[in-house]
């Protein structure tokens, strides 16, 4: 049959990633290999352990993602590939892997951005035409964007300083909390008081959709040093209290500054992907923003929401579809705004 199937490769972060799409939005399958645990030790993602990690791990990301849809590399269209932004040896692991694939197979390459990646998922889970609004918040991003074709965005605006996952897992280091640390703000959150705390709403007093995370971390360093210096230690409560306060100002920001995009950039639907857009509180709060505009809310899986592949190879349709793709100088990019 003549059905398009798109493999799509991604590494840019810490997440070995590959999966089968369809051009007709089918996700045949999807491989996701983290690093949290060699990473665990350093407080972060380091640069060099993670492009060696996906560099050992890509090519069995591949066969598995291929052996798990059931098909070979003969039934595919097309190989798509995060070409940036990121950091660049993991970028540059995957592209190379992709290569060798599409000069093996004698298959198109096709270079995706990472961000057009996360950027285009609700086109992928949900099948909506353009124009739509996207909040793009991640561990290294924080964005919203218009996004009027699979090439066409516009940056409404965005954080200046910290992107709020990096927000997340720097309050869940301040606090001995496991990494990643959304996830463990937000279970910790959930037994804590949000008003006990005062912490700012950073920019929410000027107009437009910037945004602000970096002082929110230092105000929630000195609530914990001041905690630390009166009681000699935090008491039980006290993390769950500054996680539940944090959270809270999180997502009131970006439900401000959602409530300022839709009203500067009109769009029938509200989209959120990104890794942050997996917390509970942060989509309940977007998605009220949404229902009072009377604007369709769309928030895809949270495996959809973190970095995957299938969003690649979907991005890699879409260029695909427009007659697109690359050569084998495609070249890996750190810096790649959208
Ligand atoms: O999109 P992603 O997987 O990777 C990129 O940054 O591109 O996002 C990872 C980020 C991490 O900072 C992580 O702490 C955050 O998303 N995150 C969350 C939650 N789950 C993941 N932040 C808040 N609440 C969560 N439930
Ligand atoms: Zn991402």
């Amino acid at each position: 049959d003549d059905q398009q199937i798109f493999l799509g490769i991604e590494s840019s972060c810490d997440d070995t990633a590959a999966a089968l799409v369809t051009g007709d939005r089918q996700i045949l399958s999807s491989v996701v290999s983290g690093q949290t645990a060699l990473h665990a030790d350093f407080g972060g993602v380091v640069p060099e352990i993670a492009a060696r990690a996906h560099a050992e791990r890509l090519d069995l990301a591949v066969e598995q993602a291929l052996s798990q849809a059931g098909i070979t590399l003969r039934d595919v269209t097309a190989v798509a590939v995060t070409a940036g932004p990121g950091l660049i040896g993991g970028v540059m692991a995957g592209v190379m892997c992709a290569k060798g694939i599409a000069a093996g197979a004698g298959l198109p390459l096709i270079g995706v951005n990472h961000l057009a990646g996360h950027a285009l998922t609700p086109r992928l889970t949900d099948g909506i035409g353009f124009p739509y609004l996207m909040l793009l918040v991640s561990g290294g991003h924080c964005q919203f964007l218009r996004v009027d074709g699979p090439q066409d965005f516009t940056r409404l605006g965005g954080t200046i300083d910290d992107a709020p996952g990096e927000a997340f897992d720097k309050l869940a280091k301040l606090l001995a909390l496991p990494q990643p640390g959304g996830p463990s703000v937000e279970a910790e959150a959930a037994t804590g008081d949000p008003d006990r705390f005062a912490l700012p709403r950073p920019l929410l007093d000027r107009p437009g959709c910037d945004m602000s995370f970096s002082g929110l971390k230092t105000a929630a360093l000195r609530l914990r040093d001041g905690l630390i210096a009166d009681q000699g230690g935090l008491r039980q409560g006290d993390r769950a209290d500054l996680c539940a306060a944090f959270q809270q100002a999180v997502a009131e920001v970006l439900a401000e500054k959602s409530r300022r995009a839709l009203a500067a950039s009109p769009a029938p639907v509200l989209a959120v992907a990104g890794g942050v857009a997996a917390n509970g509180a942060i989509r309940a709060a977007v998605e009220q923003v949404a229902r009072d505009a009377g604007v369709r809310f769309l928030a895809p899986p949270l495996a959809l929401c973190t970095d995957n592949g299938a969003m690649i190879a979907w991005a890699g349709a879409e260029r695909f579809a427009l007659g697109q793709w690359d050569g084998l100088d495609l070249a890996a990019r750190p810096r790649w705004p959208l």
